[in-house]
């Protein structure tokens, strides 16, 4: 795969593929611009060699129409005021108006192309489309590795239109921590798992059970794997079509010799909202009437033993729902016990990402990586489309 350094950029016209799908508040005021931030090193390095850049992103799921509130033009303004370079904003994504700012863009000037889910062919990976994104283009530049697991027509189709391809600075600082956490994780290796999904997660365990030396499990996931067992969990949230395949992990589990750690202790609610009646509670079944919303403190203490002995660690997912303060102490708990493990530490996901800052420890982790899913994927599978068609 080649890197964007290794190019000469000067007066070519570059098509960077950036993730910029940063969150916004009601008024449309960007909450945490860390994804622009993140792809600066990359957008700074073309438009200082003299290229002429193109940027795309998507924002949101549009479903390939025009929605003014999924607008990339926060991210344009936002994306001038940190580069002294000029920044256009385009008001489509393909057309002539497009193609006539593409076409009048000096060397060290960037234009920021609409939402490319405005498009339903972005998401289908439309050929005709991908060909149309590739209209003049010289080098294309994927730096979105948060978008990379979507094979979409901005981070894969357009791959086969451009002659010249290669991986922004983000996109490697991204793969090179991953890979360690892949192929050579120093052992041993800790694995935690959260969120509300088993399904979400199946591949990532399956892959993990042969590789990390302790999975530990929480949110509320954990409700669908106890549930497997025949334990009573209440109102938890469960996937119940989930079942069999909770109880296939747990199998595979005792198999290959992976601790699979699930939840000792738990705090229960009657609703998944502040103020509701908490209790915390050892044994199951759960009263009838409350729900799982955190791990407990001994669960806490006994997760965080384990992360001291890590030498690895992946963490992707809440381990309750920590959006909300009274039920954010377990995974604020173990956002602490990763920063203080003195692991390589690793953690993917928007949530994960957030409650290590909520904990106060960001910068005691190893990596925080801008992709959720993508994070999850390249751990399971080892590449993303979007690497795969950097490397054709
Ligand atoms: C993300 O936020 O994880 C990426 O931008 C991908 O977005 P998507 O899940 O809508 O494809």
């Amino acid at each position: 795969m080649n890197f964007v350094t290794d190019l000469d950029v000067k007066g070519k016209l570059v098509f960077l593929r950036v993730d910029f799908n940063v969150p916004l508040d009601d008024k449309g005021q960007i909450r945490d611009d860390n994804r622009i931030r993140a792809s600066l090193p990359t957008i700074n390095w073309l438009l200082e060699h003299g290229a002429r850049v193109v940027i795309a992103s998507h924002m949101g799921r549009p479903k390939g129409k025009f929605e003014p509130s999924m607008s990339l033009k926060p991210a344009a303004k936002r994306l001038a005021e940190l580069i002294p370079n000029k920044v256009l904003m385009a008001p489509d994504v393909v057309g002539d108006e497009v193609e006539r700012l593409k076409k009048g863009l000096a060397g060290g000037e960037a234009l920021l192309l609409e939402n490319v889910r405005f498009y339903k062919e972005e998401e289908k990976n439309d050929p005709a489309f991908a060909r149309r994104l590739a209209e003049g283009i010289d080098i294309f530049v994927n730096d979105a590795f948060g978008s990379s697991h979507r094979a979409h027509a901005s981070v894969v189709g357009i791959a086969d239109f451009v002659p010249v391809k290669a991986a922004g600075y983000l996109m490697k600082k991204e793969v090179d921590y991953l890979k360690k956490a892949v192929h050579t994780p120093v052992k041993p290796y800790v694995a935690i798992l959260g969120g509300a999904k088993v399904s979400d997660k199946i591949e990532i365990i399956e892959s993990l059970l042969g590789k990390a030396d302790h999975i530990l499990i929480g949110g509320a996931m954990a409700y669908t794997f106890l549930k497997a067992q025949g334990l009573g969990v209440g109102k938890s949230l469960v996937e119940d079509d989930q079942i069999e395949v909770a109880l296939s992990i747990l199998d595979k589990a005792r198999t290959q010799n992976v601790s699979f750690h699930l939840p000792q202790d738990h705090l229960l609610a009657k609703a998944p909202q502040a103020g509701a009646e908490t209790k915390i509670v050892e044994s199951l079944p759960f009263p009838d009437d409350m729900m799982g919303v955190d791990i407990g403190p001994k669960t806490v203490a006994a997760y965080a033993a384990v992360i001291a002995m890590a030498r690895t660690i992946f963490w992707n997912g809440p381990m309750g729902i920590f959006e909300i303060d009274e039920f954010a102490k377990g995974t604020i708990g173990l956002a602490k016990a990763v920063a203080a493990s003195g692991a390589v530490s690793i953690v993917g996901g928007g949530d994960s990402a957030a409650a290590v800052k909520k904990a106060g420890v960001r910068d005691k982790i190893s990596h925080i990586s801008t992709g959720g899913g993508a994070s999850l994927e390249y751990v399971a599978y080892e590449t993303l489309p979007g690497i795969t068609a950097l490397e054709k």
